[in-house]
């Protein structure tokens, strides 16, 4: 079995379950578009950036993180109707039914983030995910509102949207643990260091960037339910958090390097725009090489984190990919 590790395709893996998540976003728009109390440009506000085309990397940890424990849970028993273990690329519908509506939730957070993190007030851009940023188009007013109301809407989208098979208490803890990580002592608070040129650059990104992703994974897992009984142990679920702010600081660092060496074509932003504001960055602070090693000793980090707890175990090495996608990535 473990020889099988190194023979996920990646591609097969991701394709079904972006498509997934891209269409239960499409429809929980849909669905909001509908009422009427909701002033038309904010719905076409809040669709520009939501739907425009993002690498999907959150709401993918976080529905990695429910299957690998679901899968490990089930390996034991390969007669398991649960998982289909001799073809695991096959996407498994009932596992993305307990989080379709919370990975949706995590990029309508993330959304936000985007929105507000280009206006002038912040980083002052005028490209993201290859477009004009949402307040070139809309104005910086209802640039802020829309942002506003994503955040609103992922809370009560992962109330209204998450199935009777998720106990209560875990749609609990997942909401207060997202307030944690995207507020203040989180992403908010990282925004807040990052503009005042904080000369922590790890307290920065951890927070700013590897809150989330580390929830993405915990909640993940969290959401995992088999007959009505949650199947995460808790060592899974602190591995799993401690993995994500090992991957959100390689992502991070992967995010100031691009900043240098990426074209606005390929990661669709402009390039440069670090130096140009004096941010602390890895790069910044420790040059490319710095970087380039930090990310590194952040993969074997991550690597010897998963292989440690049983995490990575095959047919299903797909953490171990995500990793090296947020390494590796160019855009
Ligand atoms: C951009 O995140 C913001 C950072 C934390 C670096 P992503 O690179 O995941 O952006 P999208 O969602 O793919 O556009
Ligand atoms: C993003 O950091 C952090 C957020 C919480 C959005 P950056 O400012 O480096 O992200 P990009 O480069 O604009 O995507
Ligand atoms: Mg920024
Ligand atoms: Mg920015
Ligand atoms: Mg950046």
């Amino acid at each position: 079995m473990m020889t099988k590790t190194h023979s996920l395709d990646m591609q097969a893996y991701t394709k079904p379950r972006r498509d997934a998540i891209e269409s239960e976003l499409e429809s929980v728009l849909s669905k909001w578009e509908n009422d009427k109390r909701v002033p038309m440009i904010l719905s076409e506000s809040m669709r520009y950036s939501l739907m425009s085309p993002g690498k999907r990397m959150r709401a993918l940890l976080c529905l990695a993180a429910c299957e690998t424990v679901l899968y490990i849970k089930n390996g034991a028993h390969s007669e398991s109707q649960d998982y289909d273990l001799n073809n695991f690329n096959q996407f498994n519908k009932t596992v993305f039914e307990q989080v379709k509506a919370l990975a949706c939730s995590i990029e309508m957070i993330h959304a936000m983030s985007l929105i507000h993190d280009d206006l002038p007030c912040l980083d002052n851009d005028d490209m993201r995910r290859g477009k004009a940023t949402n307040h070139v188009v809309f104005g910086e007013a209802m640039a802020l509102l829309a942002g506003d109301a994503l955040i609103l809407r992922a809370v009560e989208n992962i109330i209204e949207g998450t199935p009777e098979s998720v106990s209560k208490d875990a749609v609990l803890e997942v909401i207060k643990e997202l307030s944690i990580a995207a507020g203040a002592p989180g992403m908010v608070g990282g925004q807040v260091f990052d503009l005042l040129k904080d000369e922590d650059v790890k307290r920065i990104h951890d927070e700013k960037t590897g809150a989330l992703i580390a929830f993405s994974l915990w909640s993940g897992a969290r959401f995992a339910m088999k007959d009505g009984v949650s199947v995460a142990t808790k060592e899974q679920l602190d591995a799993l958090r401690e993995f994500g702010l090992v991957l959100g600081l390689a992502f991070q660092i992967a995010d100031d390097l691009l900043d240098i060496n990426g074209s606005a074509e390929v990661i669709g932003k402009t390039p440069g725009k670090d130096v140009a504001s004096d941010k602390v960055t890895w790069v910044s602070i420790f040059g490319e090489d710095g970087a380039r090693k930090k990310l590194s000793q952040l993969q074997e980090q991550g690597e010897a984190l998963l292989t440690d707890h049983n995490l990575n175990f095959a047919p299903l090495p797909v953490l171990f990919e995500l990793l090296r996608f947020a390494i590796t990535r160019s855009h």
